[in-house]
């Protein structure tokens, strides 16, 4: 069986960058959790679902053909023969997803095919539950936070690069809102992991934080 590194944290507190840096210098590969969460959103939207009626929900995803695969050095997957890829940032989606992903029968589908993804090889996990739920029993546990004020402002540049139109406030506005859901709502909560590693990120730069991770793992913890 494969090593599983779990880097949990906040929206934006730059898990996906690090996470893909440590899976380059290490040879994982590397898993974003939340397009997970993002595909079942994606599906019950597309499929013309409400999504804040759950049973509705869980139909599209029960329904729905999901096949996973590694493709340059990262998991993916497809719902009903589609790779949704830019489809998992839109607007619609990014405002339905932290409901959706507190049915507790989603966060379930989900946790156990991310369980699933160690048959492919050694993996760096980024999401918020990896840690505490997905690989309880892994040895490489992180979580990455930063200040509120750096989140949004990250996000925000990364979605005007993206070519949105949003404002800075908004973007700050909705990082609380997601925050206070994915904090407090019951299914797995987001906690930090027993025995997990904390690093801030505020006035750190990408590189320092992939390489205190990579040499954390070394090290063996
Ligand atoms: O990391 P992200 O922004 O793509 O996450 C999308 C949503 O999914 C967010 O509301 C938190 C949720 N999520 C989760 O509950 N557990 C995970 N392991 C990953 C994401």
């Amino acid at each position: 069986m494969g090593k599983a590194i779990a880097i949990d944290g906040p929206s934006a507190s730059g898990k996906s960058s690090v996470s893909k840096g440590v899976a380059v210098e290490l040879g994982f590969i590397y898993v974003d959790s939340g397009a997970l969460y993002r595909g079942v959103t994606w599906q019950a939207i597309r499929t013309g679902v409400d999504t804040t009626d759950s049973a509705a929900v869980l139909d599209s995803m029960h329904h729905a053909e999901w096949d996973f695969f590694v493709q340059e050095g990262a998991a993916i997957f497809s719902i009903d023969g589609d790779v949704p890829v830019q489809e998992l940032r839109e607007k619609g989606v990014r405002e339905a997803v932290a409901g959706v992903a507190a049915i507790s029968e989603v966060r379930k589908f989900v946790v156990e095919s991310l369980q699933s993804l160690e048959n492919f090889g050694s993996l760096v996990m980024e999401g918020r539950d990896i840690g505490t739920v997905v690989f309880p029993d892994s040895p490489y546990k992180f979580y990455l936070d930063a200040d509120p004020e750096e989140r949004a402002m990250r996000r925000y540049r990364e979605l005007v690069a993206a070519g949105e139109d949003e404002k800075a406030h908004e973007v700050m506005d909705s990082l609380k809102k997601r925050d206070q859901i994915d904090s407090t709502r019951k299914a797995d909560p987001l906690v930090v992991a027993p025995g997990a590693q904390k690093i801030d990120s505020t006035s750190m730069t990408l590189d320092e934080v992939v390489q205190a991770v990579v040499d954390a793992v070394k090290e063996g913890l």
